[in-house]
Protein backbone atom coordinates (compact mmCIF):
# COMPACT_ATOMS: atom_id res chain seq x y z
CA UNK A 1 0.00 0.00 0.00
CA UNK A 2 1.48 3.61 -0.84
CA UNK A 3 1.30 6.32 1.55
CA UNK A 4 -1.51 9.28 0.46
CA UNK A 5 1.47 11.73 1.49
CA UNK A 6 3.23 10.55 -1.77
CA UNK A 7 -0.04 10.75 -3.89
CA UNK A 8 -0.14 13.27 -6.73
CA UNK A 9 -3.33 12.28 -7.86
CA UNK A 10 -5.62 15.22 -9.14
CA UNK A 11 -2.86 17.14 -9.91
CA UNK A 12 -0.89 18.27 -13.45
CA UNK A 13 3.00 17.98 -13.53
CA UNK A 14 4.99 19.69 -16.21
CA UNK A 15 8.11 17.94 -17.09
CA UNK A 16 11.09 19.18 -19.96
CA UNK A 17 13.86 16.57 -21.04
CA UNK A 18 10.70 14.01 -21.20
CA UNK A 19 11.91 12.36 -23.94
CA UNK A 20 14.95 10.10 -22.08
CA UNK A 21 16.88 10.21 -18.95
CA UNK A 22 15.77 11.25 -15.97
CA UNK A 23 12.98 13.57 -17.10
CA UNK A 24 11.28 10.50 -18.98
CA UNK A 25 11.82 8.44 -15.73
CA UNK A 26 10.23 11.79 -13.66
CA UNK A 27 7.30 12.05 -15.73
CA UNK A 28 6.71 8.49 -15.43
CA UNK A 29 6.88 8.80 -11.55
CA UNK A 30 5.01 11.75 -11.18
CA UNK A 31 1.86 9.63 -13.64
CA UNK A 32 2.58 6.68 -11.36
CA UNK A 33 1.62 8.85 -8.13
CA UNK A 34 -1.56 9.76 -9.95
CA UNK A 35 -0.90 12.88 -12.19
CA UNK A 36 -1.70 13.96 -15.24
CA UNK A 37 1.67 15.35 -17.08
CA UNK A 38 2.75 17.88 -20.04
CA UNK A 39 6.18 16.43 -21.56
CA UNK A 40 8.29 19.06 -23.30
CA UNK A 41 11.46 18.23 -25.14
CA UNK A 42 13.44 19.20 -28.33
CA UNK A 43 12.41 15.66 -29.35
CA UNK A 44 9.18 15.44 -30.39
CA UNK A 45 8.92 11.78 -31.13
CA UNK A 46 10.79 10.81 -27.91
CA UNK A 47 8.47 12.71 -25.68
CA UNK A 48 5.44 10.58 -27.95
CA UNK A 49 6.68 8.23 -26.79
CA UNK A 50 7.20 8.89 -22.79
CA UNK A 51 3.69 10.10 -23.73
CA UNK A 52 2.49 6.47 -25.12
CA UNK A 53 4.36 4.36 -22.16
CA UNK A 54 2.64 6.65 -19.53
CA UNK A 55 -0.91 6.23 -21.41
CA UNK A 56 -0.58 2.01 -21.26
CA UNK A 57 -0.09 2.94 -17.44
CA UNK A 58 -4.10 4.68 -17.66
CA UNK A 59 -2.25 8.13 -17.37
CA UNK A 60 -3.12 11.04 -19.19
CA UNK A 61 0.35 13.00 -21.06
CA UNK A 62 0.62 15.57 -23.82
CA UNK A 63 3.65 15.64 -25.55
CA UNK A 64 4.93 19.56 -26.75
CA UNK A 65 7.78 20.04 -29.32
CA UNK A 66 9.52 23.25 -26.72
CA UNK A 67 12.98 24.12 -26.91
CA UNK A 68 13.75 25.44 -23.54
CA UNK A 69 16.88 27.88 -24.79
CA UNK A 70 13.79 29.42 -26.73
CA UNK A 71 11.94 32.06 -23.82
CA UNK A 72 8.57 32.74 -26.13
CA UNK A 73 8.06 29.13 -27.09
CA UNK A 74 8.08 27.94 -23.21
CA UNK A 75 5.79 31.39 -22.40
CA UNK A 76 3.88 29.73 -25.17
CA UNK A 77 3.76 25.89 -24.04
CA UNK A 78 2.23 27.67 -21.31
CA UNK A 79 -0.72 28.94 -22.59
CA UNK A 80 -1.21 25.17 -23.76
CA UNK A 81 -0.79 23.50 -20.90
CA UNK A 82 -3.87 26.44 -19.53
CA UNK A 83 -6.28 25.27 -22.48
CA UNK A 84 -4.89 21.74 -22.48
CA UNK A 85 -4.97 20.79 -18.15
CA UNK A 86 -6.11 24.05 -16.96
CA UNK A 87 -3.72 24.43 -14.08
CA UNK A 88 -0.25 22.72 -13.21
CA UNK A 89 1.03 21.83 -9.65
CA UNK A 90 4.30 20.97 -10.29
CA UNK A 91 7.57 21.65 -12.18
CA UNK A 92 10.33 19.20 -13.18
CA UNK A 93 13.04 21.40 -15.14
CA UNK A 94 14.95 18.91 -16.33
CA UNK A 95 16.16 19.67 -20.05
CA UNK A 96 19.36 21.40 -20.75
CA UNK A 97 23.03 21.16 -21.25
CA UNK A 98 26.45 22.54 -21.38
CA UNK A 99 29.38 22.96 -23.61
CA UNK A 100 32.99 22.20 -23.05
CA UNK A 101 36.28 23.65 -23.54
CA UNK A 102 38.68 25.43 -21.89
CA UNK A 103 38.01 28.86 -20.52
CA UNK A 104 40.83 30.47 -21.89
CA UNK A 105 39.45 29.86 -25.52
CA UNK A 106 35.80 29.66 -24.98
CA UNK A 107 34.06 32.18 -27.05
CA UNK A 108 31.92 34.36 -24.39
CA UNK A 109 28.62 33.79 -26.76
CA UNK A 110 29.27 30.26 -26.11
CA UNK A 111 28.71 31.04 -22.54
CA UNK A 112 26.16 32.99 -23.28
CA UNK A 113 24.12 30.08 -25.26
CA UNK A 114 24.87 27.98 -22.45
CA UNK A 115 23.36 30.57 -19.52
CA UNK A 116 20.29 31.04 -21.82
CA UNK A 117 19.44 27.22 -22.20
CA UNK A 118 20.18 26.33 -18.40
CA UNK A 119 19.41 29.67 -16.36
CA UNK A 120 16.90 31.95 -18.60
CA UNK A 121 14.78 28.51 -19.70
CA UNK A 122 14.99 27.01 -16.09
CA UNK A 123 13.76 31.32 -15.05
CA UNK A 124 11.26 31.46 -17.47
CA UNK A 125 9.68 28.01 -16.61
CA UNK A 126 9.75 29.07 -12.79
CA UNK A 127 8.22 32.38 -13.74
CA UNK A 128 5.58 31.06 -15.80
CA UNK A 129 4.40 28.46 -13.59
CA UNK A 130 5.23 30.54 -10.26
CA UNK A 131 2.75 32.70 -11.35
CA UNK A 132 -0.21 30.32 -12.00
CA UNK A 133 0.51 28.13 -8.57
CA UNK A 134 0.60 32.06 -6.42
CA UNK A 135 -2.61 32.62 -8.17
CA UNK A 136 -4.01 29.00 -6.73
CA UNK A 137 -1.78 29.05 -3.85
CA UNK A 138 0.12 26.26 -4.16
CA UNK A 139 2.69 24.27 -6.10
CA UNK A 140 6.24 22.64 -6.12
CA UNK A 141 8.95 23.73 -8.40
CA UNK A 142 11.97 21.27 -8.62
CA UNK A 143 14.80 22.37 -10.61
CA UNK A 144 17.75 20.54 -12.27
CA UNK A 145 21.02 21.26 -10.82
CA UNK A 146 23.89 19.50 -10.73
CA UNK A 147 26.97 18.43 -8.67
CA UNK A 148 28.87 20.82 -10.90
CA UNK A 149 27.43 23.67 -9.68
CA UNK A 150 28.25 23.39 -6.05
CA UNK A 151 31.65 22.35 -6.78
CA UNK A 152 34.22 22.56 -9.91
CA UNK A 153 34.07 19.45 -11.76
CA UNK A 154 37.36 21.03 -13.08
CA UNK A 155 37.10 19.14 -16.89
CA UNK A 156 36.25 22.20 -18.98
CA UNK A 157 32.86 22.57 -17.81
CA UNK A 158 32.85 25.89 -16.64
CA UNK A 159 29.70 27.42 -18.49
CA UNK A 160 27.88 24.57 -17.30
CA UNK A 161 29.61 24.69 -13.86
CA UNK A 162 28.55 28.55 -13.68
CA UNK A 163 25.11 27.98 -15.19
CA UNK A 164 24.00 25.37 -12.20
CA UNK A 165 25.58 27.17 -9.57
CA UNK A 166 23.12 30.40 -10.77
CA UNK A 167 20.10 27.27 -10.68
CA UNK A 168 21.04 26.54 -7.11
CA UNK A 169 20.96 30.31 -6.35
CA UNK A 170 17.78 30.68 -8.13
CA UNK A 171 16.33 28.10 -6.43
CA UNK A 172 17.17 29.91 -2.96
CA UNK A 173 15.95 33.09 -3.94
CA UNK A 174 12.78 31.86 -5.43
CA UNK A 175 11.97 29.71 -2.47
CA UNK A 176 12.80 32.61 -0.01
CA UNK A 177 10.31 34.93 -1.82
CA UNK A 178 7.61 32.43 -2.46
CA UNK A 179 7.00 30.27 0.54
CA UNK A 180 4.62 32.41 2.41
CA UNK A 181 2.70 32.29 -0.55
CA UNK A 182 2.66 28.41 -1.25
CA UNK A 183 4.79 27.82 -3.92
CA UNK A 184 7.59 25.50 -2.56
CA UNK A 185 11.14 25.63 -5.15
CA UNK A 186 13.69 22.98 -4.88
CA UNK A 187 16.60 21.92 -6.84
CA UNK A 188 17.96 18.25 -7.60
CA UNK A 189 21.86 17.95 -8.01
CA UNK A 190 22.90 14.86 -9.83
CA UNK A 191 26.33 13.29 -9.75
CA UNK A 192 26.65 11.16 -13.23
CA UNK A 193 23.63 9.24 -14.00
CA UNK A 194 23.46 6.76 -17.36
CA UNK A 195 22.59 8.60 -20.32
CA UNK A 196 22.72 7.50 -24.09
CA UNK A 197 26.04 10.36 -24.27
CA UNK A 198 27.65 8.64 -21.45
CA UNK A 199 27.01 5.15 -22.64
CA UNK A 200 29.38 6.19 -26.06
CA UNK A 201 31.72 8.24 -24.04
CA UNK A 202 32.10 5.07 -21.75
CA UNK A 203 32.19 2.74 -25.00
CA UNK A 204 35.12 5.07 -26.63
CA UNK A 205 37.00 5.22 -23.23
CA UNK A 206 35.63 2.76 -20.79
CA UNK A 207 38.66 4.50 -18.17
CA UNK A 208 35.84 7.36 -18.02
CA UNK A 209 33.73 5.07 -15.52
CA UNK A 210 35.95 4.00 -13.37
CA UNK A 211 37.41 8.19 -12.79
CA UNK A 212 33.78 9.15 -12.00
CA UNK A 213 33.13 6.08 -9.52
CA UNK A 214 36.30 7.27 -7.76
CA UNK A 215 35.07 10.20 -7.09
CA UNK A 216 31.69 7.96 -5.72
CA UNK A 217 31.19 6.77 -2.42
CA UNK A 218 28.73 4.10 -3.33
CA UNK A 219 30.79 2.72 -6.08
CA UNK A 220 28.33 2.95 -9.16
CA UNK A 221 26.87 5.99 -11.37
CA UNK A 222 23.39 6.62 -10.74
CA UNK A 223 20.55 5.37 -12.84
CA UNK A 224 17.76 7.48 -14.29
CA UNK A 225 14.82 5.39 -12.62
CA UNK A 226 16.11 6.59 -9.52
CA UNK A 227 14.84 10.11 -9.80
CA UNK A 228 11.72 8.78 -9.32
CA UNK A 229 11.76 8.92 -5.38
CA UNK A 230 13.45 12.38 -5.06
CA UNK A 231 11.26 13.88 -7.36
CA UNK A 232 8.08 12.10 -5.88
CA UNK A 233 9.05 13.52 -2.68
CA UNK A 234 9.76 16.97 -3.63
CA UNK A 235 6.22 17.39 -5.64
CA UNK A 236 3.83 15.88 -3.14
CA UNK A 237 3.06 17.03 -0.11
CA UNK A 238 5.59 14.88 2.00
CA UNK A 239 7.82 17.42 1.62
CA UNK A 240 5.29 20.23 2.39
CA UNK A 241 7.40 21.47 4.75
CA UNK A 242 10.80 21.76 2.46
CA UNK A 243 11.30 24.78 0.49
CA UNK A 244 14.95 26.27 -0.93
CA UNK A 245 16.96 22.72 -0.77
CA UNK A 246 19.21 21.20 -2.65
CA UNK A 247 19.25 17.64 -2.78
CA UNK A 248 22.27 16.01 -3.90
CA UNK A 249 21.39 12.34 -5.90
CA UNK A 250 25.10 11.73 -6.31
CA UNK A 251 25.97 8.28 -4.64
CA UNK A 252 27.80 10.79 -1.49
CA UNK A 253 30.23 12.42 -3.88
CA UNK A 254 29.62 16.10 -2.68
CA UNK A 255 30.02 14.52 1.14
CA UNK A 256 33.48 13.33 0.44
CA UNK A 257 36.81 15.70 0.11
CA UNK A 258 38.56 14.48 -3.46
CA UNK A 259 42.09 15.24 -1.87
CA UNK A 260 41.37 13.04 1.25
CA UNK A 261 42.98 9.90 0.27
CA UNK A 262 46.74 9.12 -0.93
CA UNK A 263 48.24 6.38 -2.18
CA UNK A 264 49.14 3.42 0.57
CA UNK A 265 46.00 5.40 2.96
CA UNK A 266 43.22 3.60 5.19
CA UNK A 267 40.28 3.47 2.91
CA UNK A 268 36.70 4.02 4.13
CA UNK A 269 35.67 1.02 2.17
CA UNK A 270 35.42 -0.59 -1.32
N1 LIG B 1 23.25 12.49 -16.42
C1 LIG B 1 24.06 13.10 -15.60
O1 LIG B 1 25.11 12.59 -15.27
C2 LIG B 1 23.70 14.46 -15.05
C3 LIG B 1 24.37 14.95 -13.93
C4 LIG B 1 24.03 16.19 -13.42
C5 LIG B 1 23.05 16.93 -14.04
N2 LIG B 1 22.42 16.45 -15.13
C6 LIG B 1 21.40 17.28 -15.77
O2 LIG B 1 20.18 16.57 -15.73
C7 LIG B 1 19.41 16.87 -16.88
C8 LIG B 1 18.98 15.60 -17.59
O3 LIG B 1 20.07 14.75 -17.81
P1 LIG B 1 19.87 13.28 -18.42
O4 LIG B 1 21.04 12.49 -18.08
O5 LIG B 1 18.53 12.77 -18.08
O6 LIG B 1 19.96 13.63 -19.97
P2 LIG B 1 19.43 12.89 -21.28
O7 LIG B 1 20.40 13.24 -22.33
O8 LIG B 1 19.10 11.46 -21.04
O9 LIG B 1 18.05 13.64 -21.54
C9 LIG B 1 18.01 15.01 -21.79
C10 LIG B 1 16.70 15.30 -22.50
O10 LIG B 1 16.60 16.73 -22.66
C11 LIG B 1 16.28 17.01 -24.02
N3 LIG B 1 16.83 18.33 -24.35
C12 LIG B 1 18.13 18.65 -24.54
N4 LIG B 1 18.23 19.96 -24.83
C13 LIG B 1 16.97 20.46 -24.83
C14 LIG B 1 16.43 21.74 -25.06
N5 LIG B 1 17.21 22.78 -25.37
N6 LIG B 1 15.09 21.90 -24.95
C15 LIG B 1 14.29 20.84 -24.65
N7 LIG B 1 14.74 19.61 -24.44
C16 LIG B 1 16.07 19.42 -24.52
C17 LIG B 1 16.88 15.87 -24.83
O11 LIG B 1 16.24 15.74 -26.09
C18 LIG B 1 16.66 14.69 -23.90
O12 LIG B 1 15.41 14.10 -24.11
C19 LIG B 1 20.28 17.81 -17.73
O13 LIG B 1 19.93 19.15 -17.43
C20 LIG B 1 21.66 17.51 -17.24
O14 LIG B 1 22.54 18.58 -17.44
C21 LIG B 1 22.71 15.24 -15.66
Amino acid sequence: MSHPLFSLEGKVALVSGAASGMGRQMAIGFAEAGADVMLLDINLPGAEETAGDIEKLGGKAIAVECNVSDVEKIRETFVLLDRELGKVDVVGNVAGEGKMGAPEEMPVEEVQQVFQNLVFGRFTMCQEAGRRMLEQGKGSIINFGSIGGWNSLGRGHMPYGMSMAAVIQMTRELSTQWASRGVRVNCILPAQVWNENLRSRVKATPEVEDTFISGIPMKRLGNPEEIKGPAIFLASDASSFVTGMALPMDGGNLAMNAGGTYPGSPRASG
